[in-house]
């Protein structure tokens, strides 16, 4: 079984594995005994996740002797909230958790990124274990030790750094997804590729069909490997000054987009593979990146499933939109490019608007426009 060690310097400093495979979920409460032994346990899940993997983790978890608290919200990003950890805190605290009481993610991104500020700030802090069942939450979400939850203002903007005492990815969980999760973690993952690594690229070429056919064995290794990625990226930048920011490669595109769009009408890795294909086009536009590798990267992100093209009604509002983006600095529009071949990227901060406007256009199609 894979296990990829993360191990975080001052003052994040924090080390811990992440194990991926097949046997994890009926496994939970050995894994947890041995990282975080208490004699009880919080279990945070989404209704949906809960209708699947509930009873295996509770049964497992109390096999190992732990008294489980378990707190079941609705499913969804509009429960991202406040109220919903408070709801939390709520259950946890009734059934007198204590310190060493570890809380448990079961879920996608976000159960983990609720759980996860619901572990930071419980007691001040309790140990917290991630379980991801999307491959999205597998492959980004899980690994990095952002925490938080959504405000009326705009997404994550409360939230923590707060790392697990453990990730256990079962890949057997990404069976009863729906394709349009599938779809949207693999955007994570081509993005990786393209970022870091033209080998991860080739792989999910190759072996397409049998993720999408949830194969275990590929699944296991499709996750260590992006896990390794992004692991690297966090470890060498774990509050995000420098180098993380190439983990936005197709998002300052792929945000304006979600949010012109309406939530509801672009899913996050579909945007994220619209930006994708806008800056891939403009590297090659600046002639930083070979014309047949940008058109690899379309041609990977369609047999998917993902979109490469879609109606834009004001290419200017899109560019409006990026630049409201939170992680803009001091008004700068920084994107992500890739650079000379896949398997790099660059941080550019000195694209000229024109070439923006471009690139938008060029992801641009005609058709009752979403955004
Ligand atoms: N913390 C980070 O660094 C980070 C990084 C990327 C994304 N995120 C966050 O992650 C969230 C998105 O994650 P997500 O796509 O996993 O969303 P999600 O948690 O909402 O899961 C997507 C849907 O799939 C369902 N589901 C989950 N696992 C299932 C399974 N095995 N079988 C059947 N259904 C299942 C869920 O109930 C939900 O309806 C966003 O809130 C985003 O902000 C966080
Ligand atoms: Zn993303």
């Amino acid at each position: 079984m894979p296990e990829i060690h993360i191990q975080l310097p001052p003052p994040a400093a924090a080390a811990y594995p992440v194990r991926v495979g097949t046997h994890l979920l009926s496994e939970l409460g050995t894994n947890m005994k041995e990282r975080a032994p208490a004699p009880s346990c919080g279990l945070i899940t989404d209704h949906h996740v809960a209708r699947h993997y509930l009873d295996p983790a509770r049964v497992s978890l109390e096999a190992a002797g732990y008294r489980v608290c378990t707190f079941v919200f609705d499913a969804g990003e509009a429960n991202k909230t406040l109220r919903t950890v408070s709801a939390a805190y709520d259950a946890l605290l009734t059934a007198r958790l204590e310190r060493s009481s570890p809380v448990i993610a079961l879920g996608g991104g976000v159960t983990g990124d609720l759980t996860g500020f619901v572990s930071a700030t419980l007691l001040r802090g309790v140990p917290f274990i991630q379980v991801p069942t999307t491959l999205l939450a597998a492959v980004d979400a899980s690994v990095g030790g952002k925490v938080g939850v959504d405000h009326a203002m705009g997404k994550n903007l409360i939230g923590a750094f707060h790392q697990p005492a453990a990730v256990l990815t079962d890949v057997t969980t990404f069976k009863t997804l729906p394709a349009l999760e599938m779809q949207c973690g693999l955007a994570e993952c081509v993005k990786h590729a393209i970022i870091k690594d033209a080998e991860l690229f080739n792989y999910i070429d190759r072996n397409l069909a049998a993720i999408l056919a949830c194969d275990s064995g590929i699944l296991t290794e499709l996750v260590a490997w992006n896990v390794q990625i992004k692991a690297a990226v966090v470890m060498a930048d774990p509050f995000e000054r420098g180098d993380r920011a190439l983990l936005n490669l197709g998002h300052t595109f792929g945000h304006a987009l979600e949010t012109l769009a309406g939530y509801s009408n672009l899913a996050h890795g579909q945007a994220v593979a619209l930006g994708v294909a806008a800056a891939s086009h403009l590297a090659v536009q600046r002639g930083e990146y070979p014309a047949e590798s940008a058109m690899a990267v379309e041609a990977l992100l369609k047999r998917i499933g993902l979109p490469v093209r879609v109606p834009i009604a004001d290419p200017a509002a899109v560019l409006n939109a990026m630049r409201s983006d939170k992680k803009i600095i001091s008004g700068r529009l920084r994107l992500i490019l890739p650079s000379e071949h896949t398997g790099k990227a660059r941080i550019a901060g000195d694209i000229p608007d024109n070439q923006i406007l471009q690139a938008i256009d060029y992801i641009r199609q005609d058709g009752a426009a979403i955004t």
